[in-house]
């Protein structure tokens, strides 16, 4: 169960909330690949997605698990709204919660922004993503996944490697696999860690070969390009030889370890082509397949208690 109205991060999820969402994902999973319909869950519910920021998996996924499960899904048209006229994002929410919708899922390049919407509306707010803060639901599929390929998701050490200063994904990993009881390693340039970051109850190393020592799983990061707004490295091709993950850096890790990476992949800038191809080690596209799940069980879990639910169940 879910006892809150929104979902904004992972940094106050419960380890029982973290498991019951993960739990409902593995049955919408399962009813995904055998065709099972859940078309009435969200009988009566209105989902707005909201998207600033480019996605492909985010906002995709979030479309088709609310269709999935019977909402009437809307997605913002950001290009012909009056956001280009200079509305306010408080404006806009008012303007939106004026129509009743049930959830909003919001995606923003500031960090912050979901927050602030939540406190303006009266319907459920799940942040997909806000400027380097916080990706809740990629850290949930994070976890579901690690769950599926190696049996458990708690007692593991976990590397993740790049560009973590500017990473919201690592953020919500960092919360998430901390709180379900695994070790975190970060790895990577000084100039891409955070000072101050080992508050957390993470290790942080800046050499790939240490960091990868017995590690179970490893995350990597791009580069994130679009929140630098100075030069952070010498060269793609410096950082690749480095920090980038290829066969030779994975002979440190344990033999059974997985390969994850969140999206959308620089090949030869953090990872080799090949590693990221192969589907013994690599999870990225299963990855992908959870996030629909994890999706679906989130927009189930916040709506529970929805006087529109009951009237549908009724
Ligand atoms: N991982 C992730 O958030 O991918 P998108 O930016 O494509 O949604």
């Amino acid at each position: 169960m879910l006892n809150r109205k929104d979902l904004l991060g992972t940094f106050d999820l419960s380890k029982e909330e973290i498991l019951s969402i993960i739990e409902l994902a593995e049955q919408y999973s399962f009813d995904n690949k055998n065709n099972v319909s859940n078309s009435k869950v969200l009988s009566n519910i209105t989902q707005i997605n909201l998207f600033f920021e480019n996605s492909t998996r985010t906002q995709v996924s979030f479309e088709i698990a609310g269709t999935k499960l019977g909402a009437n899904v809307v997605n913002f048209p950001l290009n012909n709204s009056s956001q280009s006229k200079g509305e306010t994002l408080l404006d806009l929410a008012s303007t939106l919660n004026s129509m009743f919708p049930d959830l909003l899922v919001i995606r923003h390049p500031n960090s912050g922004a979901a927050q602030l919407i939540s406190e303006k509306v009266k319907c459920s707010v799940i942040n997909a993503g806000d400027g380097n803060h916080e990706h809740p639901t990629q850290a949930l599929l994070d976890a579901q996944t690690i769950r599926k390929r190696l049996g458990k998701v708690s007692g593991l050490q976990i590397a993740i490697c790049g560009d973590i200063a500017h990473s919201r994904v690592a953020r919500s990993n960092i919360f998430c696999l901390k709180t379900l009881g695994n070790s975190i390693r970060l790895i990577g340039p000084k100039t891409l860690i955070p000072s101050g970051i080992e508050d957390f109850g993470v290790a942080v190393t800046h050499n790939m070969f240490d960091g990868l020592q017995d590690a179970d799983v490893v995350m990597v990061l791009r580069l994130q390009k679009e929140r630098m707004g100075g030069g952070f490295l010498a060269s793609e091709r410096e950082y690749f030889h480095y920090y980038g993950l290829d066969e030779k850096k994975m002979k440190h890790t344990k033999p059974n370890a997985i390969i994850m990476h969140p999206g959308p992949m620089n090949r030869g800038v953090e990872i080799d082509g090949d590693l990221a191809d192969d589907l013994n080690r690599s999870v990225i596209t299963e990855q992908v397949e959870v996030g629909l799940a994890i999706r679906m069980a989130v927009l189930d879990l916040l709506t529970r208690k929805h006087p529109l639910r009951k009237k549908c169940q009724e």
